[in-house]
């Protein structure tokens, strides 16, 4: 099952990945394959065609987050509490637990406590698992508030349905993808709980021990690579939120709900889609936290760079094209570089 997960994703990022590349290649032979990418591909402003033909609404981007955070706050949850119960002895199991194992088809917390997974090294990667996911909570929850209280989405603003099916598989895959390496493990230890829940009810459950410091400690203890990380997406998580308000305050003192306009400041100065290039601070961040050595995450983030800044080229012409006093020097994504 691990590998069959880790697999899954893997090839999942190269499939989403590859066609962005492929149709990024600067050659007349693939043009009609990029002009379908992009159809695919256009949302809001730079999506012009007045067919509303298999599209949603943009302001449904909303959905990607309300997905994002039921998943992630789930994954978050139950990871936190398996690195917790992996703290501390436990007991000898009951027939009851048996009994709730023997039906999940898996070990039981007793043997778990007892297998090879009880390594520092294991325990540390599951903490880990952990504090990735707590940083993913922190941005998708910001990103729901935006898309509700802070972006004045256009009313004609639409996205194609299989950018649309992309988001709410990305906000699926991709909290996944940040403990996929203990995540089968997770949730076994999921599934045996819940079968001993049903098992034994409520009142014959055994009680664990709620020591907070316990919970929290082997966060702050944490390696010199998560803290790097975390300050890295913090970088990107504020500049992204001061971007996002200047983009959401654009049609404030208009009555041009569908109007558009040069947004200034914070990272405006030098790129056109800053919010895409904090998006990608912030996922380089989880990359550091992560200790850059999981393959998974390392594809999660080539298709995060390529998705956006195929977009940001898509903007920065849109902007070119549509406003002749556009600033001149102000670069697509990466300053002073495109
Ligand atoms: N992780 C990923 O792979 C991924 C993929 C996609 C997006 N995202 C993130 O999601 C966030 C939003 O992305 P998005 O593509 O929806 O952003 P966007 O197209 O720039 O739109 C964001 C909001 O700002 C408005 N807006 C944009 N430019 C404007 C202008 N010049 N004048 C007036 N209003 C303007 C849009 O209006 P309209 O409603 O009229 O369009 C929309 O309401 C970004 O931070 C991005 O990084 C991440």
């Amino acid at each position: 099952m691990e590998i069959g997960l880790v697999a899954l994703l893997r090839a999942a990022w190269i499939a989403g990945t590859l066609p962005i590349l492929v149709a990024s290649i600067p050659s007349p032979r693939l043009r009609s394959f990029y002009q379908a990418l992009l159809r695919f591909a256009k949302r809001g402003k730079i999506m012009q065609s007045s067919s509303h033909k298999l599209t949603v609404p943009q302001r449904f981007f909303c959905h990607f987050y309300v997905v994002a955070v039921v998943w992630t706050t789930l994954l978050l949850v139950i990871t936190w509490f398996y690195a917790y119960r992996m703290e501390p002895p436990v007991s000898e199991p009951s027939l009851y637990s048996s009994i709730a194992s023997h039906l999940a088809g898996g070990s039981t917390i007793f043997t778990f406590h007892r297998s090879r997974s009880t390594t520092a090294e294991h325990r540390r990667m599951v903490w880990q698992s952990v504090f990735l996911l707590l940083l993913m909570e922190t941005q998708v929850l910001r990103r729901l508030f935006e898309t509700i209280y802070v972006f004045k989405y256009s009313p004609s603003a639409r996205m194609h349905i299989f950018g649309y099916l992309t988001g709410l598989f990305f906000y699926t895959a991709a909290p996944l993808s940040l403990c996929s390496s203990c995540a089968p493990e997770v949730f076994k230890f999921a599934a045996n709980w819940l079968v001993e829940f049903i098992v034994k009810g409520k009142n014959r459950m055994s009680v664990t021990e709620f020591d907070t410091w316990a919970f929290v400690s082997p966060l702050i203890k944490s390696r010199w690579h998560l803290w790097i990380g975390a300050a890295i997406f913090l970088w990107g998580w504020l500049h992204q939120r001061r971007c996002h308000a200047i983009l959401g305050s654009l049609r404030d003192d208009t009555e041009e709900v569908e109007g558009y306009f040069i947004p200034s400041g914070d990272w405006f100065t030098y790129v056109s889609s800053p919010h895409y290039l904090a998006e990608i601070v912030i996922y380089a961040g989880l990359l550091v936290a992560s200790g850059a050595s999981d393959l998974t995450i390392w594809l999660l983030f080539g298709f995060v760079v390529s998705n956006l800044v195929f977009a940001a080229a898509e903007t920065q012409r849109w902007y070119v094209r549509k406003f002749d006093n556009y600033p001149s020097g102000r670069f697509a994504i990466f300053p002073f570089i495109y």
